[in-house]
C-alpha cells in the first residue's frame, strides 16, 4: 500500500467571500497524494487548479480545509522556522516561463535564490557549483549561468524553473501548466525531464494540465476539476479507458488523435450539468465505484454506475 504524502480534506477557497462577487475557485475538495507518484489536475480554465495548488502549497490561506503533509497539517503552521522547512520541501513550476522569471537577473543568481534563503551553500564558489549541477541536471550548462533570462527560448526557461524548483532538494513540486506556453516540439522534452527527475530523486508531482492529451503520459492518477468541484478520481488508465462523469467524457472526446479513422468517427461531446437533476438536500459527493474510481455524484447516480461498472467486469 502506497503512502501518503499529502492528505487535501475539505479544501475550500472562496474568493470575495460573502461579497456578490464571491468566486468558489475550490469547493470542497478532497484528495490523497501518495509518495512517489504524479496526480494529474485536469479541467478548462477557471476551474480552479491553480488555485488549488497555490493554497496547497500555501500561497493562500485556505477558507476552510485541511492540508496535511506528511501527518502535519500546514494551514496550521505558525513559526517562522516551521514554514521555512515547509517551503523547502513543497516547490511550484509555473506555467509562464516567461513571466515567471525576473529578465533583469542572471541565470546564477535566479537559481540560487532558494540556496539563499535556506542558507543551503556556504560561499559563492560553492553556490555556483550547486547552481551548475542544477543547470546540467536539466540539460543546460555551466555557461548558462552568467546569462539573463530572456536570452532563452521558451523550452530552456522552463528548464531553468526546473532548476529553480530543484536547487533546494524539494520532495514533493506543484507543475501548474508547466508545458502549456511551450511549442508542442518542447513538450515532450519537459514532460521527459520531469519524469527522469522524479525517478532519479523520488520525487513526487501534482500535474497540474488544461486537457486530458499530455497528463496521460506523466500521471498515475488523474483528477478532474469543474467548476471548484473534484468530479472525478481514478488511475490514469482507467480514467482514459472508462470515464464515469459526463464531464471527464466531454473532456476525453475533445482529444484528437493522429489517427484518421478515429478522428472521422470522433464525436465531440458536450457536457449539460443539468443532465444530474440533483433535488435539493440530495447529497452529492465522492463515491468510488470501483477500486480507486471516485466519481462526484448523488446515491441515485452512484447505484447506476455500480451498475454498469459490474455489467462491463
Ligand atoms: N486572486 C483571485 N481573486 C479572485 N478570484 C480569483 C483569484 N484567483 C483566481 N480567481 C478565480 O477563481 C477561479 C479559479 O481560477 P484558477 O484557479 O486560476 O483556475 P484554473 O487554474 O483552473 O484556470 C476563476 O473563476 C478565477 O477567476
Ligand atoms: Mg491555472
Amino acid at each position: 500500500m502506497a503512502e501518503k504524502l499529502l492528505e487535501i480534506k475539505n479544501l475550500k477557497q472562496y474568493f470575495n467571500q460573502g461579497k456578490p462577487n464571491e468566486v468558489r475557485a475550490v469547493d470542497d475538495v478532497s484528495f490523497d497524494i501518495y509518495k512517489g507518484e504524479t496526480l494529474g489536475l485536469v479541467g478548462e480554465s477557471g476551474c480552479g487548479k491553480s488555485t488549488t495548488g497555490r493554497t496547497i502549497i500555501r500561497l493562500y490561506d485556505a477558507t476552510d480545509g485541511e492540508v496535511i503533509y506528511d501527518g502535519v497539517n500546514v494551514h496550521d503552521k505558525k513559526s517562522k522556522k516551521d514554514l521555512k522547512t515547509f517551503n523547502q520541501k513543497m516547490q511550484m513550476i509555473f506555467q509562464d516561463p516567461y513571466a515567471s522569471l525576473n529578465p533583469r537577473m542572471k541565470v546564477l543568481d535566479i537559481i540560487a535564490e532558494g540556496l539563499d534563503i535556506h542558507g543551503l551553500v556556504k560561499n559563492p564558489k560553492e553556490r555556483k557549483e550547486r547552481v551548475v549541477e542544477l543547470l546540467e541536471t536539466v540539460g543546460l550548462n555551466r555557461e548558462h549561468a552568467d546569462r539573463y533570462a530572456h536570452e532563452f527560448s521558451g523550452g530552456q526557461r522552463q528548464r531553468l524553473g526546473i532548476a529553480r524548483a530543484l536547487a533546494v532538494n524539494p520532495e514533493f513540486i506543484i507543475a501548474d501548466e508547466p508545458i502549456s506556453a511551450l511549442d508542442v516540439s518542447i513538450q515532450a522534452q519537459v514532460v521527459n525531464l520531469l519524469k527522469e527527475l522524479q525517478k532519479e530523486k523520488g520525487l513526487t508531482y501534482l500535474f497540474i494540465a488544461h486537457d486530458l492529451s499530455m497528463v496521460k503520459y506523466i500521471s498515475d492518477r488523474i483528477g478532474v476539476m469543474y467548476f471548484g468541484k473534484l468530479v472525478e478520481l481514478a488511475p490514469a488508465e482507467d480514467l482514459y479507458n472508462n470515464p464515469l462523469h459526463p464531464y471527464t467524457q466531454s473532456l476525453l472526446s475533445a482529444i484528437p488523435l493522429p489517427d484518421p479513422n478515429y478522428e472521422r468517427t470522433r464525436v465531440r461531446k458536450s457536457y449539460d450539468p443539468s443532465v444530474h437533476n440533483y433535488q435539493d438536500g440530495e447529497e452529492v459527493t465522492m463515491r468510488e465505484i470501483t477500486p480507486g474510481h471516485f466519481v462526484y455524484c448523488s446515491e441515485k447516480e452512484y447505484v447506476a454506475l455500480k451498475a454498469v461498472s459490474s455489467a462491463r467486469v
